[in-house]
């Protein structure tokens, strides 16, 4: 039981031990920011900079989302990176507010973070150790020359343990929504959501039609191509049964098989239209069977999810058919976890490989149609995969119930 506890408090342990070093390279950044400015002859250095500081709060962006399981959505890159755009830029403003804050906050809360469960560990050494070395003390100065020194000690020990124990949680969660609240982009204005929605319906559209011409392509290519055969088959059988009806049972039984893969061929389309494995097992079901049926041993941490509209969970099927197809061709990962869930009236998909990494949208349509698709509901897609993996795709989508 208290190993289990522990273990719940090390997410928390990890997160505030990388901020603290977040919270030094913080201060170099900012200092730099600083002789920049204050050197004035080095003021073109300035972009070059906050370059630097765009790239760790990438980094505490990722990792926040990680964290709370949730994305935190990035702002634009802008166009060049110049004086010009960092003395206006909003978002380099908004990184500024959030390196300030490591460096402090952050920094201190890592401090403590880190130096609890080191200051238990430091002064139940000192208790074991104490009574048999002259001279030593606690890390709070109190002697520990006899048994009552050593349990003065171990009493600190407990104290430095407790006080991990408690601030931790909290002190996680801090860090965490100020991180949220300073990288995130500021919540649109109505000019702007517009835009975007428009936008996003263009794709939505776009993704449809694209949609419709596969579909296009399968009856033409596939279907059609077995039936004209049947219709061959079934002629020559005809003409054969005036001059030799010996010959007709073999183009019978050839038109029968052209049937019979027309009508496979149908089904796959029909189930590549809106997989008949959702409507008889649900979102849960349809994914598990994905899972069941995946060439790399996938574990599914599942959460009860309700039935949800038809397209939102064919899109969340999609996500993880596309994210688990990926996995197998690309990643040359041994193990894939897949999660999926309802937070308020969010669906959050989660596939994650430990593969070598590196996808890369521009390098498919695979990744770009996942975007596309999810952002026609107004979610959000992340794709975090450093070169050398892993790779974590995750998909927050409104369910709209
Ligand atoms: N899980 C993964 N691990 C490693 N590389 C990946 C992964 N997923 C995608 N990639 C890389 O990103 C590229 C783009 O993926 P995608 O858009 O799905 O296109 P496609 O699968 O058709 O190649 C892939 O070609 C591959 O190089
Ligand atoms: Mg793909």
């Amino acid at each position: 039981m208290t190993g289990l506890a522990w273990r719940s408090r090390l997410p928390g342990l990890r997160f505030l031990a990388v901020g603290l070093a977040l919270g030094a390279a913080s201060w170099f950044v900012l200092i730099g920011l600083l002789l920049c400015v204050a050197l004035v002859v080095t003021l073109p250095l300035l972009p070059h900079v906050a370059r630097v500081a765009r790239e760790l709060a990438a980094f505490e962006r990722r990792r926040v989302g990680r964290f709370l399981g949730t994305p935190v959505p990035a702002p634009p890159e802008p166009p060049t990176w110049d004086l010009a755009t960092v003395l206006t830029d909003p978002a380099v403003r908004r990184d500024l507010t959030w390196l300030l804050f490591q460096a402090t906050g952050g920094l201190l809360a890592g401090a403590v973070a880190v130096g609890a469960p080191a200051g238990a560990a430091q002064n139940a050494v000192i208790a074991a150790v104490g009574p048999f070395v002259p001279g030593v003390t606690t890390t709070l100065d109190a002697p520990v020359t006899s048994w009552g020194g050593a349990v003065v000690a171990l009493a600190t020990a407990l104290g430095y343990g407790a006080a991990g124990w408690l601030l931790v949680p909290p002190l996680a969660g801090w860090c965490a929504r100020v991180g949220v609240a300073r990288l995130a982009p500021p919540e649109p204005t109505l000019v702007e959501r517009l835009a975007e929605v428009t936008a996003t319906r263009a794709d939505a559209l776009e993704a449809h039609g694209n949609e419709l011409r596969r579909i296009e392509r399968s009856l033409h290519d596939g279907t059609q191509n077995r039936l004209v055969a049947v219709v061959m088959h079934l002629g020559m059988a005809e003409r054969a049964l005036r001059r030799d009806p010996g010959a007709v049972l073999p183009m019978l039984l050839t038109a029968q098989n052209a049937a019979s893969d027309a009508l496979a061929e149908l089904r796959d389309v029909v189930r590549g239209i809106h997989p008949p494995v959702l409507a008889d097992r649900g979102l849960t079901g349809a994914v598990a069977s994905l899972v069941a049926h995946c060439a790399i041993p996938c574990s599914y941490d599942e959460r009860p999810v309700p039935r949800l509209p038809a397209a939102v969970e064919a899109a969340a099927y999609f996500v993880v058919a596309e994210a688990l197809t990926n996995a197998v061709k690309h990643s040359g990962a041994t193990r894939i976890t897949v999660r999926l869930g309802l937070d308020g009236g969010l669906l959050r998909v989660e596939v994650v490989d430990d593969g070598r990494g590196g996808a890369d949208e521009a390098l498919g349509t695979g990744l770009l149609g996942i975007r596309h698709r999810v952002a026609a509901f107004d979610g959000v897609t992340e794709v975090d995969s450093p070169a050398g993996g892993p790779t974590a795709l995750r998909a927050a989508i409104p369910t709209g119930v």
